[in-house]
């Protein structure tokens, strides 16, 4: 199969250094278009998109971002938050609470399931975005670090209550010499099933991470014995990771269903 649709597809990567090129307003608008056109619960939009312009701002946020300075030299730069404010201000405003007491239903603030599907919402925004923008020429990173800070983070974009910055965007032109750097997949095998989950066994685990091993280095500074130990000291376990986990936890206390 081959069409342009795929071929963007294909060759995207991330990109993290920009061109001094700035992405246009023309380009600004389609890629904001395309993230709009995507699918949404129940035509919701539970979502905004923050366009980071201030220039301190974006200096901030590569810090508080596990200090990614790319991040500051991005043309573009686009939060996408998971969005419940917007919503429920409406609800309250048009007296739904009242409403649905005299009819026997539950009114409750936005919960963990409202938050799920506000996430998909944004995030599929999102990849249309960095669609949008690969083909026209501009590449694009996410960063996921965004979810880290979560307190300092939602004061400098000034977040209300039932929203969570679930997602950040850097976007800008390529380079004339850039080359592209493709990261290898699992094979489809592990990660595609029919019909039910499939647990793997042991000999496919090996067979599923024997690309990834290579970069194992047995001199690593962790004292890493194996790939797996090695990759969890220098990720998953890594302060960064524990201080995502922390702001999510705190972002979280907000969505309970209950009216602060
Ligand atoms: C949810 C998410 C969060 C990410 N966060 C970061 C990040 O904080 N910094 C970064 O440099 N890349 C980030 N990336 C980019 C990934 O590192 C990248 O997609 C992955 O290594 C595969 O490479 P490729 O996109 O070039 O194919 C993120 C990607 C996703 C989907």
């Amino acid at each position: 199969m081959k069409n342009s649709v795929l071929d963007v597809l294909y060759q995207r990567t991330s990109l993290r250094v920009y061109d001094d090129r700035p992405v246009t307003k023309e380009e600004e608008d389609a890629i904001i278009k395309s993230a709009i056109q995507a699918p949404t619960a129940g035509n919701q939009m539970l979502y905004s998109m923050i366009i980071i312009r201030d220039q301190k701002r974006k200096e901030r946020l590569s810090e508080l971002c596990d200090h990614q300075p790319f991040i500051a030299k991005a043309s573009l730069v686009i939060v996408f938050v998971a969005d419940h404010h917007k919503w429920f201000d409406y609800y309250e405003k048009n007296d739904v609470p009242a409403f649905a007491k005299r009819s026997g239903l539950s009114f409750e603030a936005p919960q963990e399931s409202d938050l799920l599907l506000a996430i998909e919402d944004a995030m599929a925004a999102a990849q249309n975005s960095v669609i949008a923008a690969e083909s026209m020429g501009i590449g694009s990173c996410y960063i996921g670090d965004i979810l880290e800070n979560f307190e300092e983070i939602q004061k400098l974009l000034q977040l209300p209550s039932y929203t969570f910055p679930i997602s950040m965007l850097c976007y800008g032109h390529y380079k004339k010499d850039h080359t592209r750097k493709f990261r290898t997949r699992f094979d489809k095998k592990f990660v595609v099933f029919e019909d039910t989950y499939r647990q793997l066994s042991d000999e496919e685990y090996a067979e599923m991470f024997q690309d990834q091993e290579t970069i194992y280095r047995p001199e690593n500074p962790y004292g890493a014995k194996n790939y797996a130990q090695q990759f969890y000291a220098r990720k998953t376990g890594a302060s960064f990771c524990k201080e995502m986990a922390r702001s999510v936890r705190v972002a979280l206390k907000g969505w309970d269903g209950r009216k602060k």
